[in-house]
């Protein structure tokens, strides 16, 4: 847990925060992971197979001793199959929501994966139906907005992403805001953007949000190649910018929002700790980026945990988080006036700190 001192802890929580990295489906805790299980009567794998699922408690344990990307998806999949209903996504999503607002969080775009569920025979419309209802909820109880960004597996056949952007459209789901844009996630190497290049083409002339998880396993040039080829208008993790100084100089130049989640990148060992990554370097180039979970269930902590992991390895300046909140902001897919009324929440939150300068 965070070792932030109290006074830094409570700057932290008041910021008003946008959360633009976190897949629904992560958010899925293995305590609820087993009631649902048991709700739903979904066989878990044996204990035989894998002593992690003799409980909630051995499960958390596991989730300690993740080696790499590929690993933690293994559990990843093998977890969601516990959601069947729309109220389980409902569930889910409101929990995720509440949580979120408890941690300073005043708008976020979520992540969710629809060819993991349809692929077990749970539809389309059964997991937007219960998400969109979780959404409906948050903003009514919390006044928090968000946005749903519909992710295309990378490890499976182009054609399934492609039968499942059509099915999107064919319900309207774009054209209606229901779903606000697409994203790439799952495993990185070996799978490289442009293999969903038409996707993404036919997205952009439609006028559809995009982007892409790159240069989080994957090299520099995963990020280049989403850019260019994909037209992606975000990078998701991003870190491996930094190998590349031209390419940082264009993402700043171009003010396009990277979406760092530090807890993730230490559990996932792309870096060994959170001072490895380049907070210091994105905001001294002027790189619009933002602080997220990612997948808060499985990485040891929420996003106000991120934003005091970052806080302990950097000592950031009001200015800094200033700045960082403010890409936050322009970096959403809100609408201009929910983006001035967030931005005058930042301006009331750095002035009652201002101490902190
Ligand atoms: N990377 C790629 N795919 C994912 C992730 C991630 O961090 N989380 C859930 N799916
Ligand atoms: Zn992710």
């Amino acid at each position: 847990m965070c070792k932030c001192e109290a006074r830094t802890h409570q700057f932290l929580l008041e910021l008003p925060k946008c959360e633009h990295h976190l897949h629904i489906e992560g958010s899925l805790s293995p305590s609820l992971l087993f009631r649902l299980a048991k709700t739903n009567n979904i066989a878990l794998p044996s204990t035989e197979k894998d002593e992690s699922f003799a409980s909630p408690e051995a499960l958390e344990a596991r989730y300690e001793r993740f080696v790499s990307l590929n690993d933690f998806l293994d559990y990843y999949f093998i977890a969601m199959s516990v959601l069947i209903t729309s109220s389980d996504f409902e569930s889910l999503a409101y929990e995720y929501f509440t949580r979120a607002h408890k941690d300073g969080v005043h708008h976020a775009e979520i992540f969710f994966d629809p060819q993991a569920h349809t692929s077990r025979g749970v539809a389309y419309s059964t997991v937007v139906g219960g998400l969109v209802a979780g959404q409906e909820r948050a903003e009514r109880d919390y006044g928090l907005t968000s946005k749903l960004i519909l992710c295309f597996l990378r490890n499976l056949p182009v054609e399934s992403a492609d039968s499942t952007y059509k099915e999107a459209h064919a319900l309207g789901h774009f054209s209606n805001g229901t779903v606000a844009g697409i994203g790439l996630d799952s495993s990185e190497v070996g799978f490289p953007p442009e293999l969903f290049r038409e996707v993404y083409e036919s997205a952009a002339a439609a006028g559809i949000r995009r982007t892409a998880h790159a240069g989080e396993e994957g090299d520099h040039t995963y990020v280049s190649r989403a850019l260019d080829i994909c037209k992606t208008e975000r990078i998701d993790h991003g870190i491996r910018l930094v190998d590349d100084e031209a390419l940082l100089k264009r993402v700043a130049n171009d003010k396009t929002l990277v979406t760092l989640c530090p807890l993730s990148n230490v559990r996932l060992r792309c870096v060994t700790k959170v001072a490895e990554l380049p907070v210091r370097k994105f905001l001294d180039e002027g790189v619009r980026f933002s602080i997220n979970s990612d997948d808060p269930a499985y990485f040891g902590g929420y996003i106000l945990d991120n934003y005091c992991a970052v806080q302990e390895s950097f000592n950031l300046s009001l200015k800094d988080w200033k700045f960082i909140a403010e890409g936050s902001i322009e970096g959403s897919w809100c609408n201009e006036g929910r983006k001035k009324v967030l931005l005058e929440k930042v301006e009331a939150w750095a002035l009652a700190w201002k101490e902190m300068s």
